[in-house]
Parts: structure tokens; sequence; C-alpha cells
């Protein structure tokens, strides 16, 4: 990895960076007879983690990130998530890699479309689906078998002090398959 933040050009990333957090948090989750929905707040950090160069090609523009999701009604930690964010300026393409602690990873990408009218605004969107050749997801062979995510699609709308998405997984669960899906607003914070 290599450069520093202030010279590095994140292209729609660059909102991203800084800590949130929001408490309107709501999760919609499968259980054997029907569903779950839960009220959530949740802290979600992006560092500036600097430039990986690819096959002395590629040049991506990357952030870290750890988001932290807890139930409002007891405070119990539902959810953990870490992973990056990438720009690739050359080819306009966001990719977004994610790991989740029940053995799931996805790394969900696109091509990057700016707003013509702002940039104080930006809107990510990136998906990922078990048989595309360009954007998939991994699981252990439990998850495959019992609990397997098939799809993902995730938007973020971002701006200087506001971050709100809207994310759905897909899974092939119980018998059925299921929209497990949540959405949040956060709000940065100075510190
Ligand atoms: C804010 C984000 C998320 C929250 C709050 C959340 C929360 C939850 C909750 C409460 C359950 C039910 C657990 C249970 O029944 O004991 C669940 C299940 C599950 N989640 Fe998530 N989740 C989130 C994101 C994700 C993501 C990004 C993935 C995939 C990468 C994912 C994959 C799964 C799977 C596969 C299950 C089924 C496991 C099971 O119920 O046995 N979740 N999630």
């Amino acid at each position: 990895m290599s450069g520093s933040s202030n010279t590095i050009d994140y292209g729609p990333l660059q909102l991203l960076i800084g800590r949130w957090e929001g408490n309107k948090g709501t999760d919609l989750a499968p259980e054997p007879e029907g569903e779950e929905s839960t009220a959530y707040y949740e802290t979600l950090i992006f560092e500036d983690a600097g430039t990986v160069t690819n096959a002395e090609q590629q040049i991506l523009a990357v952030l870290r990130y750890h988001q932290q999701v807890n139930r409002l009604s007891d405070d119990k930690a539902i959810h953990d998530e870490i992973g990056y964010w990438m720009w690739d300026d050359a080819e306009q393409i966001i990719m977004h890699s994610l790991t989740i602690p029940r053995a799931v990873c996805i790394l969900a990408g696109a091509t990057y479309v700016a707003n013509p009218t702002t940039t104080d605004r930006v809107e990510l969107k990136v998906s990922a689906k078990i048989d595309d050749p360009n954007w998939s997801i991994i699981q252990s062979p439990f998850m495959r078998d019992k609990a397997k995510t098939i799809a993902f699609e995730q938007q973020i709308n971002v701006d200087a002090t506001s971050l709100t998405y809207q994310e759905t997984m897909v899974l092939d669960i119980y018998g059925k398959i299921f929209n497990h899906s949540d959405e949040n607003t956060l709000s940065r914070c100075r510190n």
C-alpha cells in the first residue's frame, strides 16, 4: 500500500471516510416459520488505506471499513462486517469486498455512474450473484448447504453529514428464498 491520504483521489468513495453512527436501522431476517424484524443501531468506520497497483497496471484507491451492529432492545451484537471499498479511476469501477463471521464473503462491483448535477451527494450501487463471473459470493460448505447467500445488492447515498444505505441479501434457507434486508441512516461523527 502506498500514498498519503491527502494526495490520493478516492473518487466517489471520498465522502465515506470517517466515523458514522445511526440508530434507525431495520433488519429483516429469516426464521423457519416466517421472518423476524429487528430495530438496530450501528457504528460504521471508513479509513483511507492508500493505493495498490495490480499487475503493474491497475491502480486502486482503497478504503478499509468496519461495521458493528447491535439490537436496540437489548444491545446484543447482531452483525459484524469488515471489508474494503476500492475505486478504479481509469475504468470508473467501484468494488466492495466484505466478510462476515458466518463464513460468507462477497465481492460486489459495478461501473460508477456519477450524478451529473452535483458532487456533494454520491450514490454508490454494487451487486454480486453467486453465478456471476465478475462479482460473486464465497461461503463455507455449511452455509452453501443450509443458508446459502445467492445474491447481494447494495445502495449507499452519502453526503457531508448523512449516510443512508439499503441492502438485500437473497438467501436460500429453510426451504425458501428469502430477501434478508437492512437499511439505516447514519450521521457523521466529529471525532
Ligand atoms: C446491517 C447488516 C446486517 C444485519 C443487522 C444482519 C442481521 C441478521 C440477523 C439478526 C439474522 C438472524 C440470525 C438468527 O436467526 O439467529 C441474520 C441472518 C443471516 N444473515 Fe445477516 N445481517 C446483516 C447483513 C448480512 C450480510 C451482508 C450477509 C451476507 C454477506 C448476511 C447473511 C446472513 C445469513 C446467511 C443469515 C442466515 C443465518 C441464519 O439465520 O441461520 N447478513 N442476519
